[in-house]
């Protein structure tokens, strides 16, 4: 029998504690999620409705099949930055006609729905996600283009949209543009680089240069009507394939599109019978202790969120501080990587590499699930090579071909985000729970060090070292470590996809695990690097 077996006591204090506590973050997050739901605020919203139009968020809505859910990818971009929640544009994975979609809306609402530099990084995290998955890509169109004051940000890297829709285009993921308003200058390629395009009548503009533009270029009086209206694109310049009567009409045209594209999804199909888990994801709530110091078994985490609470664990007695193992997700088969005890040692690191290998040569999805602080110092590790063991696991994460998804339960520090694939190994999706911190080290730690340092420089220099000072400074540098390492903070960043209800997370990856199995899933067949022995 390969059945998780649960030991948590829903009873208890502690767990009762440890849920309080998620459920407060999770308010807070809701918080901050509602501030990106709201767009740029009643006055705005006010004058979009007044105006006959529908909110990017009902565009969608409208746009997806009945009941069907929409995964929303980066929703807090931008947070703790001078830009609105979100940046402007709401981007995520929905099912349109039955195909997964990449799907994009600029808000109007928010200043006009032009494109500041958040707006930029979230839309190139959606093309990435986009490309890597071979999803089709449906932008729904209406922003004043560039954010003008912060030109110089955004207009030279911002290229990139284009040329990813074309590639994309090449790569036979085809691209459609439904315009339900403004779309000038650069904008105008959004429409431009796509290989379908609706455009609302009497609503769309794209044109290069708008009329008081035109004037001062050439001196020609023009409207917007002849300029770039969507009646003279369907019927002469031809950039509009489709004209839609209204906007109702456009998200008709736009699905009827994704029905004909006759797509097929190329990595294996799951397997349609597969059993729910044992456990309550409820429970879910009450398992990660309040202080990340005290570990929390992963297994019953695995237990609430794999098909059946199956779990195949792999080498269970070695290298204990790191689980790893077979199990299924929505009928999709995935290697688990999850921390256990925080450390990562040397066995713990080897036994990481051999199990990526392994999922590489079955061509297996992995999950990892973050709790670590890193990897082991101190003379005996360094003496016994922990840098070399860490290496192979790193080498490992780095050129493992398989789908990897990372889920960031709690600390997540140090070389150890790396090996446990953080952002930069290029998972196809991150998200974090409430719970989750990640820095080069925790704020205690970080500030120590620091202190050691100055007081050498200072001893070195042979000068006094003022206690108070230290005292002030360790105080300041730890406040400040602790708010750049919460996950609203890194998620504002783009560090993540998105911050999940831990309850949600089976449902989260299992409709990942289906978007990536858009594209095929393959393992590495050219070999990893040198193997540091
Ligand atoms: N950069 C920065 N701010 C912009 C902007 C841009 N490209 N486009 C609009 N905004 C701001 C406006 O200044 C206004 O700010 P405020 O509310 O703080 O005063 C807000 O967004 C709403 O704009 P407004 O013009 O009132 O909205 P609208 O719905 O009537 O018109 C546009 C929207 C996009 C048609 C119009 O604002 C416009 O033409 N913008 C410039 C478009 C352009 O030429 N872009 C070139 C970029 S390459």
């Amino acid at each position: 029998m390969t059945t998780i077996r649960s030991t948590v006591d829903t009873r208890a204090d502690e767990f009762a504690a440890n849920r309080e506590a998620m459920l407060e973050k999770l308010a807070e997050i809701d918080a901050e999620h509602a501030k990106a739901v709201a767009g740029g605020g009643e006055k705005y919203v006010e004058r979009h409705r007044k105006r006959g139009k529908l909110l990017a968020r009902e565009r969608i809505e409208l746009l997806l099949d009945e009941d069907s859910p929409f995964l929303e990818l980066s929703p807090l971009a931008a947070w703790g930055s001078d830009y609105r929640v979100g940046a402007s544009v709401i981007t995520g994975i929905g099912v349109v006609e039955g195909v997964e979609c990449l799907i994009s809306a600029s808000d109007p609402t928010v200043k006009g729905g032009a494109s500041n530099p958040w707006t930029t990084k979230k839309s190139f995290r959606a093309a990435d996600i986009a490309a890597q998955n071979r999803l089709p890509v449906i932008n729904l169109v209406e922003s004043g283009g560039a954010d003008l004051p912060t030109q110089k940000e955004i207009f030279i890297p911002g290229g990139r949209i284009f040329r990813d829709l074309t590639r994309s285009s090449a790569a036979k993921v085809p691209t459609i543009a439904l315009v339900f308003g403004n779309s000038t200058a650069g904008g105008a390629y959004l429409p431009g680089m796509s290989d379908y395009v609706v455009m609302v009548k009497e609503r769309a503009k794209v044109f290069l240069g708008g009329p008081p533009l035109v004037k001062m270029a050439t001196g020609e009086e023009s409207d917007d009507e002849s300029l770039g209206g969507a009646e003279m694109h369907a019927r002469t310049s031809g950039l509009a394939d489709y004209l839609a009567v209204d906007e109702e009409d456009a998200i008709r045209l736009g699905r009827g599109i994704i029905k004909r594209l006759n797509w097929t999804k190329q990595g294996p199909s799951p397997k349609p019978d597969y059993a729910e888990p044992l456990f309550d994801a409820e429970d879910l709530l009450g398992i990660v202790p309040t202080d990340l110091k005290i570990p929390f078994d992963p297994r019953e985490v695995i237990a609430r969120v794999v098909d059946g609470s199956d779990f195949d664990e792999f080498k269970p007695l070695y290298g204990p501080s790191l689980v790893t193992g077979w199990a299924s997700i929505h009928g999709y088969p995935v290697g688990i990587l999850a921390n256990a005890q925080g450390v990562l040692f040397g066995e713990e690191s080897q036994k990481a590499a051999q199990f990526i290998q392994l999922a590489n040569q079955i061509d297996t999805p992995l999950v990892f699930l973050h709790n670590t602080t890193g990897y082991m110092v101190g003379k005996e590790y360094e003496q016994s090579g922990i840098i070399k063991h860490g290496a192979l696991m790193i080498n490992a994460v780095s050129n493992s071909k398989v789908p990897h998804l990372s889920v960031l339960m709690g600390a997540s520090y140090g070389a150890g985000h790396y090996g446990m694939c953080g952002r930069a190994y290029d998972p196809r999706f991150l998200f974090a729970w409430p719970s989750a911190k990640s820095a080069v080290m925790g704020p205690a730690q970080l500030a120590g060090v620091l202190s050691i340092v100055a007081r050498a420089a200072a001893a070195s220099r042979g000068q006094e070292y003022s206690e108070e000072n230290d005292a002030a400074m360790r105080a300041m540098v730890e406040n400040q470590i602790e708010a750049e390492s919460m996950p609203m903070f890194l998620s504002g960043m783009l560090y993540d996809d998105g911050i999940i209800d831990p309850r949600d997370t089976r449902t989260v990856l299992g409709m990942s695990l289906s978007a990536i199995h858009n594209g095929p899933v393959k393992g590495v067949e050219g070999g990893f690097g040198v193997f540091r022995m």
